[in-house]
């Protein structure tokens, strides 16, 4: 049997396990390990970048076929401007290329795409791309695919509260009137769904500054694996791990004849 084979076989074993009703609809991904996974084979970290670009295709194919409805990913943090300019300008141009080479397979798969973030310092061809392939993929309504660059979470907090200050201070809204349901309408993710799932790869265990308001109650599944080595494989298995959590959003779950004295510690 080739190796194709054998994956096929294997990733396909994985997906019969997946129960098609608790698919999670959005997943979050903070696609992490590829200066390490360059570095390690004496490669330039650049190269890291350019196999997660690939990578991402694969996951990205791999989450509609299970029935994922939205992904969201972290391509670039506000705090990666630390970076060399070298890297920083690989990256810039890759988010560029990567736009030209597969926006029309994008648009034709229905997929709509949007970019979270401050896109203000990013170069005009950089903004001009991105708008029209955002303009382009407006309407569409198979998936969604969230590319956030110049992203950070307590940056957008930060934006929200201001916003929300600002219209009470105009009169537009009253202070009692600012709740959960305001804030969330004001996010730069405001009409999606939060994470139920978010995966880290590389065995980092933070959460760097991701969706800090919208990851709330979302399962976290932390990978060993790279993300340049992650693949369908590795995302069926974060998949089947979220299906095996016990989602209780604080609360506990009822349990017949459990009394409260019984549960009141599970959390
Ligand atoms: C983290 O690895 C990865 C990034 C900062 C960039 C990820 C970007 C892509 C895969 C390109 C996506 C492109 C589009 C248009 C969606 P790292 O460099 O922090 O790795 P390390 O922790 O090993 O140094």
């Amino acid at each position: 049997m080739s190796l194709g084979k054998i994956i096929d076989t294997k990733n396909n074993d994985l997906f019969k396990r997946i129960d098609k009703q608790k698919v999670p609809e959005h997943v979050a991904i903070i696609m992490d390990g590829n200066g390490r996974w360059a570095t390690k084979k004496g490669l330039p970290r650049t190269y890291g970048h350019k196999r997660g670009v690939d990578v991402l295709k694969k996951i990205l194919k791999a989450s509609k076929k299970l029935g994922c409805k939205v992904l969201t990913v972290y391509a670039f943090s506000t705090e990666n401007w630390t970076r060399p300019t070298k890297e920083v300008d690989f990256l810039i141009n890759l988010f560029n290329e990567v736009l030209k080479n597969e926006i029309k397979e994008i648009h034709e798969e229905s997929t709509k795409i949007k970019f979270i973030g401050d896109l203000t310092p990013f170069p005009e061809t950089l903004k001009k791309i991105i708008s029209s392939s955002e303009s382009l993929t407006k309407d569409n309504n198979a998936f969604l695919l969230n590319v956030c660059v110049n992203y950070g979470g307590r940056q957008e907090i930060v934006k929200v509260a201001k916003e929300l200050a600002l219209k009470c201070s105009s009169g537009e809204i009253k202070l009692s009137e600012v709740n959960e349901e305001l804030f969330n309408s004001e996010l730069l993710t405001r009409g999606i769904k939060d994470p139920e799932l978010l995966i880290r790869t590389s065995g980092e265990k933070r959460i760097s500054n991701f969706l800090l308001w919208q990851l709330a109650y979302s399962e976290i599944y932390i990978s060993e694996v790279l993300w340049p080595d992650f693949n369908e494989f590795e995302f069926l298995k974060a998949i089947i791990d979220y299906q095996s959590r016990d989602r209780r959003f604080g609360g506990i779950k009822s349990l017949p004849n459990e009394s409260f004295e019984d549960s009141q510690y599970s959390s």
